[in-house]
């Protein structure tokens, strides 16, 4: 079982998929589940608009709102590798489900629209891969569409975000003429096969010299010297890939492509089980040991609304998953019987027999597991691999229906157990105003439609108005005398921890710089002992 093991282990690349809203996440997706042979035609993973309902759209809420809430997993075998694709919520609004599924993954995929660029969202999730030290490739998508000139393009990345580029290929032809690319790695041009069917099969592809009159005939000698030029230029000036920068984040492969025309899919693939890292060491432990270890990073309630069920997201980290194995809790040393281990295909769910470091397992959750729970089926090992991430929204809960006190309570609190929450009172104050914080506006939304459908109880939300959060830790700290003015406020968290909010980073920055003496801190333990 160990070379086994080993072996597994290798051939496992498992990456969070990410990008703004609209900049083709879905597509490419279905196309690289497409070139991996997991569906033969594209469309079955989002209707088109007549049908507009995403696999991976489980909640109602999602479907109203034609937008991805909950996280879901894909699996691709493509030669010889396992990839586990972990999508991520697709709105502009990212949730703490964004974050954990990212740290999830080894490695993270980030799809820019080539007519856009750098938008919004995508900064904060750079910036997020950087600072957490997960290595990321940079899939520019729409190419078959007139956007920013590609050497253009990657001076904005670099200047905005402060992450190296090496552009993994080059495209050949812009616009409608978008034809395919020149591959750095075996030096060729890739070409796709224009498809009679707008994309929806994988087509064969044609690869060919650079110097090749077949491109002269393409492109017209005006474009295809340009092109030459270009590719020359990246040869010379477009520095050297170094790994070691890839895996800390700082370095990202880039790669040009049409997720809805297929250009540069294919390249894409094999680029990336090339480059992409394998499961690596988590708190301490190597996959490769034969002790079982996982931890849970999503909780999913109410997937299938016929059947109120919870689903544990587990990613494993060390040894082999059976099924119906035992494992310990860590948290409360409960023995759990791991019995119908599931795996996702988005809306199919799999039973499966094993499951390896790498690879996500969904578990039937009755109520006994908490986001952040490690798993093990020997010694103790804590995967410290979750903590809860500041909050940028905060709102006041009430109920309005005297009787429905209780259930609300027990709401919050469950549901702030769950992970969809982080709930918090005033410093100090008697618990009588609970206070919801969140990463996302969006799971605001979320939590009022859960509180409805699951604890009967209609609620209103009065927003606070601070966006910036703290913990605030330090030796002597009296965290009351923070409390002060409009532009601060003070909480405390379940475990009786003070948070601090701002209204402005100023303010932040001015209490930083006159208190040396205390941490400033944008994330927490999950669990506090
Ligand atoms: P998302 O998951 O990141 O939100 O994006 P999604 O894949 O849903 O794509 C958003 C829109 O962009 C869709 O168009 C999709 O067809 C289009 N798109 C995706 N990849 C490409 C590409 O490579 N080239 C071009 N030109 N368009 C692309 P839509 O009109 O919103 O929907 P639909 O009618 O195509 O389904």
């Amino acid at each position: 079982m160990q070379v086994k093991l080993a072996d597994e282990v290798s051939r496992r690349r498992t990456a969070a998929i990410i990008a703004h809203p609209d900049a083709g996440k879905t597509t490419l997706t279905e196309k690289l589940l497409l070139h991996g042979g997991a569906i033969h035609r594209a469309g079955s993973v989002k209707g088109r608009k007549t049908d507009r309902f995403a696999m991976s759209d489980w909640m109602e809420m999602e479907k109203e709102r034609g937008i991805s809430i909950t996280s879901s997993v894909m699996q691709i075998e493509y030669s010889g590798y396992r990839i586990n694709l972990l999508d991520t919520p697709g709105h502009a609004d990212f949730s703490a489900d964004t974050y954990r599924t990212l740290v999830a993954g080894d490695s993270a995929v980030i799809v820019l629209d080539g007519t856009s660029g750098v938008e919004k969202q995508t900064r904060k999730l750079f910036r997020f891969c950087q600072k957490q030290e997960i290595p990321f490739f940079i899939f520019v998508n729409k190419m078959d569409r007139f956007g920013i000139d590609p050497l253009e393009l990657i001076d904005r990345i670099e200047a905005e975000l402060g992450v190296d580029i090496y552009a993994c290929n080059w495209p050949v032809g812009r616009g409608k003429k978008f034809r395919g690319v020149y591959d750095r790695q075996p030096g060729k041009v890739i070409l796709q096969q224009k498809s009679e069917d707008h994309g929806q099969s994988a087509e064969s592809q044609q690869i060919i010299e650079l110097d090749s009159p077949v491109l002269n005939q393409l492109m017209g000698p005006e474009s295809v010297e340009i092109f030459r030029e270009e590719v020359e230029l990246l040869e010379i000036a477009g520095g050297e890939f170094d790994r070691e920068t890839f895996l800390n984040g700082q370095l990202a492969p880039l790669y040009f492509g049409s997720a809805q025309t297929n250009v540069g899919i294919r390249p894409f693939l094999e680029s990336f089980v090339r480059l992409a890292p394998q499961p690596r060491r988590r708190s301490g432990v190597d996959p490769t040991e034969q002790q079982f270890g996982g931890y849970i990073f999503k909780i999913q309630a109410n997937m299938d609304p016929n059947h109120r069920d919870r689903l544990a997201f587990m990613r494993v980290c060390s040894g082999v998953f059976e099924k119906g194995m035992e494992v310990r809790i860590v948290r409360n040393d409960q023995l759990v019987k791991l019995a119908q281990p599931r795996q996702f295909m988005a809306q199919e769910r799999q039973l499966i027999e094993t499951a390896f470091p790498g690879d996500v397992v969904g578990l039937f959750d009755p109520g006994i597991f908490h986001i952040g729970d490690s798993l093990v089926s020997g010694d103790d090992v804590e995967y410290n691999e979750v903590p809860r991430f500041s909050p940028e929204h905060f709102a006041m809960v009430k109920t309005s229906e005297v009787f429905k006190k209780k259930h609300l309570q027990q709401g919050l609190e469950e549901l702030s157990e769950e992970g969809a929450i982080q709930l918090f009172k005033p410093w100090q104050g008697n618990g009588a105003d609970l206070i919801v914080g969140v990463v996302g506006q969006l799971q605001l939304e979320v939590l009022s439609y859960r509180l409805k459908e699951e604890y009967g109880v209609e609620t209103s939300m009065q927003k606070i108005p601070f966006n910036l959060a703290r913990w605030i830790e330090g030796e002597d700290l009296e965290p009351a005398r923070f409390n002060t003015g409009s532009y601060r406020k003070l909480l405390e968290d379940r475990d009786g921890y003070p948070l601090l909010l701002f209204k402005t980073r100023f303010t932040l920055e001015r209490d930083r710089k006159n208190h040396p003496e205390i941490t400033f801190k944008d994330t927490a333990p999950l669990h506090r002992s």
